[in-house]
């Protein structure tokens, strides 16, 4: 992380202290909120490495804000945000971000091209090696499936890469039966950055659906 990253971090830190004592009133939440925009963006779209959260599932959301707390996602920025958070208050976060309508533009993963080796393993899998196609439980280009199975497309290719990484090396558990974790340990170390590049390249949104 970068020292500006850092600093943003304490700062935030602080904010959230104070506003950890309210209910989730809507003045707190919009207060926490509003400490969240730094890192995924004042709409949740995201930023630079940082994961989009507009339009992610609230059941996902929530899953994800109580495992940074309780460890079963082991991530030294978002456990100390979010460890004081009330189970009202992450369910209002939750809620809030699930409902924030989804941009078509990506928020800047930097990756341009289709990567045609990640497309493959995304759309048909490697059966040999037990994997089956991302697209099968993430949704046809990655846009997700209900609430439980999170969008891919336009997330950062670092994000997607680290969250690949973390399954394996035992960071990140407790998802549903344990589906990504087998996914991931099947992944050979060198498909990881095809597959992230090609989600990454992908809009969040389908180009009929612009506003
Ligand atoms: C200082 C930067 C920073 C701030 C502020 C921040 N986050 Fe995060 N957030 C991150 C990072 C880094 C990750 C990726 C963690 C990982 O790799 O597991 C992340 C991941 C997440 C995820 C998981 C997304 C996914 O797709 O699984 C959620 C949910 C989340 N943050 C919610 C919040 C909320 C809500 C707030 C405000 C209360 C917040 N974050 C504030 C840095 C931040
Ligand atoms: C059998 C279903 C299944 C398949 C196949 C699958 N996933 Fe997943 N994936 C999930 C579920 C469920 C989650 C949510 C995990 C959680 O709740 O923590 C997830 C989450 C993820 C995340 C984290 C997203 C985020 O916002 O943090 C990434 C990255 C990911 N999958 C990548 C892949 C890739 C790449 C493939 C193909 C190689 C793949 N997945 C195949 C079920 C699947």
């Amino acid at each position: 992380m970068t020292r500006t990253g850092a600093t943003i971090g304490l700062l935030l830190l602080a904010s959230v202290g104070a506003a950890q004592d309210g209910q989730a009133t809507t003045q707190s939440l919009d207060a926490l909120v509003q400490t969240c925009a730094a890192c995924h963006g004042p709409e949740g779209q995201g930023v630079g490495d940082f994961p989009r959260l507009a339009g992610l599932g609230e059941s996902y959301l929530v899953a994800q804000l109580e495992a940074f707390a309780n460890g079963k996602r082991e991530n030294a920025i978002m456990k100390p945000l979010v460890a004081g958070f009330s189970d009202s208050q992450r369910q209002a976060l939750a809620e809030h971000f699930s409902q924030l309508p989804v941009k078509a533009a990506q928020q800047g993963s930097g990756v341009a091209d289709i990567n045609e080796a990640g497309k493959k393993l995304a759309e048909l899998g490697r059966w040999e090696d037990d994997i089956p196609a991302c697209v099968q439980c993430h949704g046809p280009e990655g846009r997700g499936i209900g609430e439980d199975f999170p969008p891919l497309a336009g997330q950062p290719s670092r994000y997607i890469q680290d969250q690949l990484e973390a399954w394996r090396s035992g960071k990140r558990s407790g998802d549903p039966l344990g589906l990504m974790e087998q996914v991931a340990k099947s992944l050979k170390g060198d498909d990881l950055a095809p597959v992230a590049d090609y989600f990454a390249s992908l809009s969040p949104k389908k180009e009929a659906d612009h506003e």
